[in-house]
């Protein structure tokens, strides 16, 4: 099974700057997602044991990995125009 979608490494030419880092922060994006379902699945899986020590540092882990990808949408934000923009030249 495959677990990411590659990068569009086939836009033609040398990709400007701002679009290929628009582009890594997808991809960054896509990573963050996934361990964010990953550690949601254990957290509920560990209280189902009642394992309250192991849900409560997997929840701290799945806070940290929410608060990676709110980073990485402020990033996409100050990217996609800038990136945008030079697609129109
Ligand atoms: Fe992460």
């Amino acid at each position: 099974m495959r677990l990411h979608t590659p990068l569009p490494l086939h836009i033609s030419g040398a990709p400007a700057r701002p679009l290929r880092d628009a582009a890594l922060v997808g991809g960054g994006k896509r990573a963050e997602h996934y361990e964010i379902a990953a550690y949601t699945t254990l957290v509920a899986m560990a209280n189902a044991l009642d394992r309250r020590d192991a849900a409560d540092r997997l929840q701290e882990i799945l806070s940290q990995e929410i608060a990676t990808d709110k980073k990485l949408d402020g990033l996409a934000k100050q990217l996609l125009p800038l990136a945008n923009r030079d697609a129109e030249d």
